[in-house]
């Protein structure tokens, strides 16, 4: 099957946005519900000595809450976007696409990803390399988008992550990608929130931030894209969101365990 978008795209897409990345919280007046539940859970799971990767790791917060939680740790990082890494405080710090980990078999008590997963063209491909580069009873701890997230002006279908314009998938079909490449498993959280915005124009310079109006064109490279089809998809949005104050938000974390 013919991919819908290619790494490296989704890689110059985050170039773009690094400059900017920690200014997207500007755009929103608040949350209310839970957004760091991958955090929360961190406190259970990391022990000192433990030799931890984060993956699509950007600037470096969940590298950063791992290293606040238990020092006594070895944190790697791994990015496909060199601006993203700008910030990134991890001792070990490596360019490379999670599809194709330049990290030998067998090396990661755990692995961590945060809103990640929904960036690759074939999620299995990223999950089997996870799984090669974890210990034997390795943990993987990751956070992506849930078929609820801003349901209220994209509506889900039940389609495969890759189709989905947001790429968002329910906590089954999450389970079972997982289960596929014999990652099993053992802990799952559905959270929900609204975020708050004083205006659709917000709204749209942060779905812009986040890398979310890429998404929905592909990762064509938006600011490529012509005038006339950007000015389609704003005037779309504005329709939906008119007098926009609120989204709704579904985030799934799942912990899994390598069993084979
Ligand atoms: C939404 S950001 C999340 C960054 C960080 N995990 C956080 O929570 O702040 C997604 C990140 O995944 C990276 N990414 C996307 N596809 C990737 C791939 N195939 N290999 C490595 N990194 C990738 C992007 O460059 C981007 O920095």
């Amino acid at each position: 099957m013919k991919e819908l978008f290619t790494t490296k795209n989704v890689g110059s897409t985050f170039d773009q946005k690094a400059q900017n990345w920690n200014n997207k919280k500007l755009f929103h007046t608040s949350i209310v519900g839970v957004t760091n539940r991958l955090i929360k859970i961190l406190p259970d799971i990391l022990k000192p000595g433990m030799q931890v990767l984060d993956i699509g790791s950007g600037s470096g917060k969940i590298v950063r809450n791992i290293k606040k939680i238990c020092s006594k740790t070895e944190v790697f990082a791994s990015e496909i976007s060199f601006n993203m890494l700008s910030d990134n405080s991890a001792e070990n710090l490596f360019l490379c696409d999670i599809q194709n980990m330049c990290f030998k078999d067998n090396m990661f008590d755990l692995v961590t990803s945060q809103q990640v997963i929904h960036h690759l063209p074939k999620p299995s491909i990223g999950l089997k390399e996870i799984h090669r580069v974890l210990k034997p009873n390795g943990l993987f701890l990751m956070l992506t988008v849930g078929n609820q997230y801003q349901s209220n002006i994209f509506p889900y279908k039940q389609c495969h992550i890759t189709k989905d314009p947001l790429g968002r998938i329910t906590s089954q079909q999450l389970q079972k990608l997982h289960l596929e490449c014999n990652l099993k498993p053992i802990m799952l959280f559905e959270d929900f929130f609204d975020m708050h915005f004083n205006n659709s124009n917000d709204y749209f310079m942060f779905m812009s931030a986040i890398g979310a109006i890429d998404k929905i064109f592909k990762y064509k490279l938006y600011h490529l894209i012509d005038q006339e089809k950007r000015q389609k998809l704003s005037d779309k949005i504005a329709c939906k969101t008119n007098n926009l104050r609120c989204i709704n938000g579904h985030y799934i974390t799942l912990l899994t365990q390598k069993i084979t």
